[in-house]
C-alpha cells in the first residue's frame, strides 16, 4: 500500500534557519519522512510577497535546501524541491483565488499581522493571497498531513474549506488535508526577549541562535542571554522565562529531562548553565553547519538534486492540475 502523503515547506527568507526551525520543523520532518511519501518545498514564491533582493533570494533558496538535507532530509526518500520550479503551484493558486471569498481571505490573521509592517495600502495583494497559494501547495500533492506550527493552523483550515468546496462543486478531486501540529514539540523563545518566539524574521539577531552561525557567535549570544536576578536554576515559564528557555533548549537537544539538568546544576550559577548549553548546542549544530557548507561548496550537485526532485513534483502536481482543469471546463 502506498504511504500517505505529507507536505510541508519553509520560506527562504533568511541566510540561516534558526534553532526553533531546526527543533520544531526539520528534526520532526526527518523522523516523519520514514512513514510518509513526503514533499518538502522551499517556498520561494511565498518569499516574494514581501519584496526581495534577487541575488539574495537565489542564494537563500539554495542555502535553505542545503540546510534541509544537512539536518537529515534524505533526497532519496523525500521529494525536496523548489516551489518556482513547479508552475502548477501558481496555476492552481489562480483557480483557488476564484473560489475564495474576499471576506474569507480578509479573516486571515497572519495577513493582518504582517501587513501592519508595511501599512495596509502598501502591503502587496500577493501577501493577501498568500494562504491561497499555500492551499495550492498542499492540494496539488493530495497531502493528507501537513506538519506546521500553531500559527499556520488557520491557513490549513482554509485549505480544507477550499478542498471541500471544490469537491462538492466539481466532483471529488482533492484529499482534504489535516494540520499536524507536533504535540510536545518545545517552543523556543528569543534569548533576549524570552517571552517572544525565536524567529528568523526577528528585528534584531542578538537573541537568535542561527544554525549556520560560527560557534563563537552562538557562544557569545548564549552567554549574553537574558536571565533574572534570582540566581536559582529551576524551570518556571511564567516567573523565569529566560532560564526556562535555556533549560528547554538544553533538554531538547541533549535528550535529557529538565529535572536531571536542574539537579546537575543545583547550587551553581547561570554562567555554568550557559557554558554547558554552549557545548550542547554546538554538538547538535556543528554537524548540520559542516554538512551545509559541504553541500554549498558543490552548487552544481545541489542543483542537480533539486531539479531531479522538481521533475517528480511536476509529474504529481500536473496530474492533479489536469484533473482540476478538466473538471472546471478549462
Ligand atoms: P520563522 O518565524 O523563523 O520565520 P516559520 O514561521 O517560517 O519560522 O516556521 C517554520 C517552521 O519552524 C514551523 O513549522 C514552525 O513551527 C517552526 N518554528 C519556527 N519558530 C519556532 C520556534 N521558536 N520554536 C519552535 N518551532 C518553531
Ligand atoms: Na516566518
Amino acid at each position: 500500500t502506498p504511504k500517505p502523503v505529507l507536505f510541508s515547506g519553509m520560506q527562504p527568507s533568511s541566510d540561516s534557519l534558526q534553532l526553533g526551525n531546526y527543533i520544531g520543523a526539520l528534526s520532526q520532518w526527518t523522523k516523519m519522512q520514514e512513514d510518509y511519501d513526503a514533499f518538502f518545498c522551499v517556498v520561494n514564491l511565498h518569499a516574494i510577497t514581501v519584496g526581495q533582493d534577487p541575488a539574495e533570494l537565489a542564494a537563500r533558496t539554495r542555502r535553505t535546501a542545503a540546510q534541509y538535507i544537512a539536518a537529515g532530509i534524505d533526497p532519496a526518500k523525500s521529494t525536496l524541491f523548489v516551489q518556482s520550479q513547479v508552475s502548477a503551484h501558481a496555476e492552481l493558486a489562480w483557480v483557488l483565488n476564484t473560489l475564495t471569498g474576499f471576506g474569507e481571505a480578509s479573516r486571515m490573521t497572519q495577513f493582518k499581522d504582517k501587513s501592519q509592517r508595511f501599512g495596509a495600502d502598501t502591503a502587496s495583494v500577493g501577501l493577501f493571497t498568500y494562504p491561497i497559494l499555500m492551499a495550492a501547495d498542499i492540494l496539488l500533492y493530495q497531502a493528507a498531513s501537513v506538519p506546521v506550527g500553531e500559527d499556520q493552523r488557520q491557513h490549513v483550515e482554509l485549505t480544507r474549506d477550499l478542498a471541500t468546496r471544490f469537491n462538492s462543486r466539481f466532483g471529488e478531486t482533492f484529499v482534504v488535508p489535516e494540520a499536524q501540529i507536533p504535540q510536545g514539540t518545545a517552543k523556543i523563545y528569543d534569548l533576549q526577549e524570552p517571552t517572544a518566539k525565536m524567529s528568523k524574521s526577528a528585528e534584531t539577531e542578538a537573541g537568535l541562535i542561527k544554525v549556520l552561525d560560527p560557534a563563537n557567535v552562538t557562544k557569545k549570544k548564549i552567554m549574553r542571554a537574558v536571565t533574572d536576578d534570582e540566581g536559582e536554576i529551576r524551570f518556571d515559564r511564567a516567573a523565569k522565562p529566560g532560564v526556562s528557555n535555556l533549560l528547554t533548549i538544553y533538554s531538547v537537544l541533549s535528550g535529557r529531562t529538565i529535572e536531571s539538568i536542574e539537579t546537575e546544576y543545583a547550587g551553581r550559577g547561570y554562567g555554568d548553565l550557559k557554558k554547558g548549553l554552549v557545548e550542547v548546542v554546538e554538538e547538535s549544530l556543528a554537524p548540520v553547519r559542516n554538512r551545509t557548507e559541504e553541500l554549498l561548496a558543490d552548487p552544481a550537485e545541489l542543483d542537480r538534486l533539486l531539479s531531479g526532485a522538481a521533475a517528480r513534483a511536476n509529474e504529481v502536481a500536473n496530474r492533479t492540475l489536469d484533473t482540476v482543469y478538466e473538471r472546471m471546463g478549462l
